[in-house]
């Protein structure tokens, strides 16, 4: 067992009654790593960050987040990750100061440390000028990015994000991207799941193609790409998970 490794899972399988949400996957992200999550609409991403983040539990199969049972540790794994999740999780009758000091009360940042770090995420997140408006008045964008600074008040080791730069503006996606990869530079493990195939191949170190609950294809961008004969990511992903008819041709061939 490799002790870099952040988030082990194993058969891992959620049911709801007929449909089966996430059907045993298996997979590791190791410390350090950017790891995408791509699949079309319904292949299970949010079920998969939902059990690993204790919102919803297995029906089968095992998952660990930094060496921790999601089933019997979870109390102890929350406290050291962050969960960027598809819709934002802070208060909109809050300003963005009140919903980062919130955040860090309920994470257990020390009080005297509360200020300080939320004042440092506003400027790095280019929110400082509007610390005091409320969430419910900024925009998507700033939303977003609110959110992501809320998940990183109490310095997780690991960062989850469900959809980062979904319905964001180029400038605005770009700049969110921009701060995911410096998390990157600062060791913070990531995963994530997009819609936008060039944004985990300009992010992500390794990424999993789910389709139907099932992993088809976990590499990374460039050995994706190879393997497929394909160019762009896109095209890869398109052939591996046979919304191209060329798919059925290869199969059949094999
Ligand atoms: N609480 C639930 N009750 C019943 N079915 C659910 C529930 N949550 C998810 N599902 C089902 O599980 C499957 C996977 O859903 P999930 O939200 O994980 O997909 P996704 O890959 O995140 O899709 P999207 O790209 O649209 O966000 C879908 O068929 C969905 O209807
Ligand atoms: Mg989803």
């Amino acid at each position: 067992m490799n002790k870099d490794t952040v988030i082990r899972v194993s058969d891992l399988t959620k049911r709801y009654g007929e449909i089966l949400a996430v059907n045993r996957i298996d997979f590791e992200v190791e410390k350090g790593e950017t790891f995408g999550f791509l699949g079309p609409n319904g292949a299970g991403k949010t079920t998969t960050i939902r059990m690993l983040t204790g919102l919803s539990k297995p029906t089968d199969g095992k998952a660990s987040v930094l060496g921790l049972d999601v089933n019997s540790e979870i109390a102890r794994i929350k406290k050291r990750i962050g969960v960027v999740p598809e819709i934002s999780n802070l208060y909109d009758e809050l300003s963005a100061m009140d919903n980062l000091i919130f955040m860090a009360q309920l994470y257990g940042v020390p009080s005297s440390e509360r200020v300080q770090k939320a004042e440092e995420l506003l400027r790095t997140f280019r929110l400082h000028e509007r610390k005091d408006s409320l969430f419910g008045t900024f925009s998507r964008g700033m939303k977003r990015a609110l959110t992501v600074a809320a998940a990183l008040i109490h310095d997780p080791e690991v960062l989850f994000l469900d959809e980062p730069t979904v319905g964001l503006d180029v400038v605005a996606a770009r700049s969110l991207r921009n701060l995911i990869s410096n998390l990157r530079r600062q060791g913070i493990t990531v995963f994530l799941t997009t819609h936008y195939l060039e944004e985990a191949d300009l992010l992500c170190d390794r990424v999993a193609i789910l389709a139907k609950g099932r992993i088809l294809a976990i590499d990374t961008p460039l050995s994706l790409k190879a393997k497929t004969d394909k160019k762009s990511l896109e095209e890869a992903f398109m052939k591996l998970t046979g919304l191209e008819p060329e798919v059925l041709a290869i199969e059949k061939g094999k």
